[in-house]
């Protein structure tokens, strides 16, 4: 770790994995991963319960993916021209999002969401975005926007770097507040190109929405004539094949995917109707492009996990697992269940590994604890970071309330 300091800011490639926030000192470096379990460079084993926070939804080292990118590798990584492959990975995301007519693959969900958002103000002609407190949609600078003084504000920059130009034209919402939203949209609804929101909030525990919160959003979007972006990184092929839009029966204008889509290799995507993805170049005027966007690897390893999804059995064994885990928190209600089904593999340690569970799901006063501990009561809302089991002692490193930061936010 002292090398990576010396080497990396911070010694990580992504603040998150400093591990701060759930008071470790010298975060884990990995060796290896297999399964549910990864190992340190120490050799120490763990249960691992992120799975690179989303994209793992076979775990580690999945055979089927390790054979696809194997296969597609001797072929040849990059040509910056385009491969079946690609065409594929589109079909079987088109297939599961019926609002997705057209799709274009790039890189990451930060660069996916930036792009839909730079698509909504082409095609709406429009400038200004609406967001929701505690939703992270990657670490573009208009969506690093903190809320102002009050409920429905133009957004102030989040962080150091980011120009206040850069999100004036963002106005921050508290997240499942529809008075707000109204408000906002009645304020600045003639000016606005969408509104973009997690459908379930992943970022600031889990927080799935209240009734009617994303209905609300739909209406106030046709009303308007902004677009709604669904922000499905993370619950895209998640928490349904067809994520949150299927679950929950609501219809996205665009949706912004990432994690899953690529099983494991770098990935995002971004897709909507025919009518408005063609605004994108070449076709239209809305400039996006990407030297690695549609990579080999990428799709290869996605078409590997996305066709086996396609099996209804993959989601029952979701649930399933997820509501066996844990015993103690007794019966849940089903909007409950689904949220859970986003962040939980299912696999308990043996004793004598230690286990590592960073946690974040405790919006809905869920945790996972694989020695069934109950959390103490002030910290079943808010932001819980983690809760490690040690060598068969379980005990709460750190559970912290945690704001709209974007630090607190970026997975990975
Ligand atoms: C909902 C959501 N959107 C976008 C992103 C950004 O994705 P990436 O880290 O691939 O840039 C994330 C990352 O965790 C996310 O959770």
């Amino acid at each position: 770790m002292r090398r990576a300091k010396r080497l990396i800011p911070g010694g990580v490639n992504s603040p998150v994995r400093a591990m701060r926030a759930v008071g470790v000192d010298d975060p884990l470096f990995v060796r290896r991963g297999e399964g549910a379990y990864l190992e340190t460079i120490e050799g120490d084993r763990y249960v691992d319960w992120v799975m690179s926070f989303g994209p793992l939804i076979f775990g580690h080292a999945d055979p089927e993916t390790v054979e696809a990118v194997r296969e597609a590798v001797g072929d040849g990584t990059t040509f910056g021209a385009s491969t079946e492959r690609e065409v594929e990975l589109a079909a079987e995301i088109t297939d599961a999002f019926p609002s997705i007519e057209q799709v274009r693959l790039v890189s990451s969900g930060t660069e996916a969401a930036m792009s839909a958002i730079r698509l909504a103000r082409g095609a709406t002609r429009r400038d200004r975005i609406l967001k929701f407190a505690g939703c992270y949609h990657g670490h573009a600078d208009a969506l690093l926007a903190e809320a102002g003084s009050g409920p429905a504000t133009l957004g102030v920059p989040a962080t150091a770097g980011v120009p206040t130009g850069a999100t004036s034209d963002t106005v921050v919402c508290p997240y499942n507040d529809v008075v707000a939203a109204a408000k906002a949209v009645e304020r600045y609804g003639e000016g606005l190109a969408c509104v973009i929101v997690e459908p379930v909030a992943g970022n600031m525990g889990v927080v799935p929405p209240a009734p009617g919160f994303l209905e609300t959003l739909r209406e106030l979007c046709d009303a308007s004539g902004a677009l709604l972006v669904l922000d499905e990184v993370i619950t895209g092929f998640r928490i349904a094949r067809g994520g949150a839009q299927e679950r929950f029966g609501i219809r996205a204008d665009l949706t912004v995917l990432g994690k899953i889509v690529g099983g494991g290799l770098p990935i995002g995507a971004f897709g909507g109707s025919a009518e408005i993805m063609s605004r994108l170049a070449p076709v239209g005027d809305v400039y996006q492009a990407g030297t690695l966007s549609g990579n080999p690897l990428a799709t290869a390893a996605g078409l590997a996990v996305l066709r086996r999804l396609r099996d209804p059995a993959v989601y029952e064994e979701l649930e399933r697992r997820s509501r066996s885990r844990p015993e103690e928190q007794g019966p849940r209600p089903a909007s409950r269940r689904n949220a859970d089904a986003l962040f939980q593999q299912g696999v308990r340690p043996r004793r004598k590994w230690r286990g590592f569970c960073c946690e974040f799901c405790a919006g809905v006063g869920v945790r996972y604890d694989p020695l069934r501990r109950v959390l103490p009561a002030h910290a079943r809302t808010g932001r819980i970071r983690a809760a490690f089991a040690i060598r068969g002692d379980v005990r709460l490193a750190r559970a912290r309330r945690r704001g709209d930061r974007p630090d607190a936010g970026g997975r990975g």
